[in-house]
């Protein structure tokens, strides 16, 4: 699909791997770029370098109205939709038990309700848009690209809620992948390794040291644009569908903790 001309709604679009995607896919000359993230002071100001074409939409992916309507609201303004992106995201580290108690249910519920259902969410309000419009030459109507991480194949001791979330979003691309084809809708996760970004802002410095530590190569975290250039590549090369694809250098991270 041209990324030309496209619209585009992001969740998580104000900061990091979503923001960079937002730039990346304005100077591929995107048409309208929905942000939907909480973030309102990053969304904003964001949103103010191109006024024409983002909307910031400030919203919580775990509130299904709210996603509707931010769904609705860029509609309004561009008049259709081709892509959907779900990169909002929590961590919500905890121990099924720790010296604490046992895992407040409540946290793992919020981290489902941000990672998972925000993924459905922004998809189920997505695809009745993009049912709708005209398929191009190939026959193609839209992309959702859901952003999983390499936790839900190798999480650490604590990510029992933020891995199952990001293992979900895995299992979920094919049989969606399945149920689109016939509408010519597309679904692809991105499965990163580390990247670096305000994600890492209340992590302690160390966390990041001993993360490049395990680096092959690059022997670096990756730059949110590298991440970036695959969501673009996704977008572009109608080829993509039904896959998860790890973007991590090679990098499996051992145990800890
Ligand atoms: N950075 C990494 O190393 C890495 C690795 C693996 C996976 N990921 C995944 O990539 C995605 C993007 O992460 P990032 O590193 O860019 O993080 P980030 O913190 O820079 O950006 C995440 C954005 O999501 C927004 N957000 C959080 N909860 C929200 C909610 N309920 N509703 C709407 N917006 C919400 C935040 O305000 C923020 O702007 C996430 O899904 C994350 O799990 C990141």
């Amino acid at each position: 699909m041209d990324v030309n001309g496209t619209v585009a709604v992001i969740s998580g679009g104000a900061s990091g791997l979503g923001e960079a995607t937002v730039r990346r896919l304005l100077d591929g000359g995107a048409r309208g770029i929905a942000v939907l993230d909480l973030n309102a002071t990053r969304g904003q100001a964001l949103a103010a370098e191109a006024p024409d074409r983002i909307l910031f939409c400030p919203a919580d992916v775990s509130d299904e109205a709210a996603v509707d309507a931010a769904v609705a609201a860029a509609l309004a303004r561009f008049g259709s939709l081709q892509l959907a992106i779900h990169a909002a995201a929590i961590g919500g580290a905890a121990k099924l038990v720790s010296s604490k108690g046992p895992l407040p249910m409540a946290l793992f519920d919020r981290v489902l309700k941000i990672n998972l259902y925000g993924a459905l969410h922004m998809m189920r309000a997505a695809v009745i848009a993009m049912q709708r419009n005209v398929p191009n030459a190939d026959g193609e109507r839209g992309v959702l690209i859901n952003v999983s991480s390499g936790a839900a194949f190798e999480g650490q001791v604590g990510q029992v809620a933020y891995s199952a979330s990001k293992a979900a979003l895995v299992g979920m691309t094919l049989p969606l992948c399945r149920e689109l084809a016939p509408f010519g809708i597309r679904v692809v996760t991105i499965a990163p390794g580390a990247f670096d970004t305000p994600i890492y802002d209340g992590a302690p410095p160390a966390l990041k040291d001993s993360i490049v530590r395990e680096a092959l190569f690059p022997k670096r975290m990756g730059k949110p644009d590298e991440f970036a250039m695959l969501a673009e590549e996704i977008v572009r090369n109608p080829m993509h569908n039904g896959r998860t694809y790890r973007l991590d250098a090679g990098m499996i991270l051992r145990p800890s903790g």
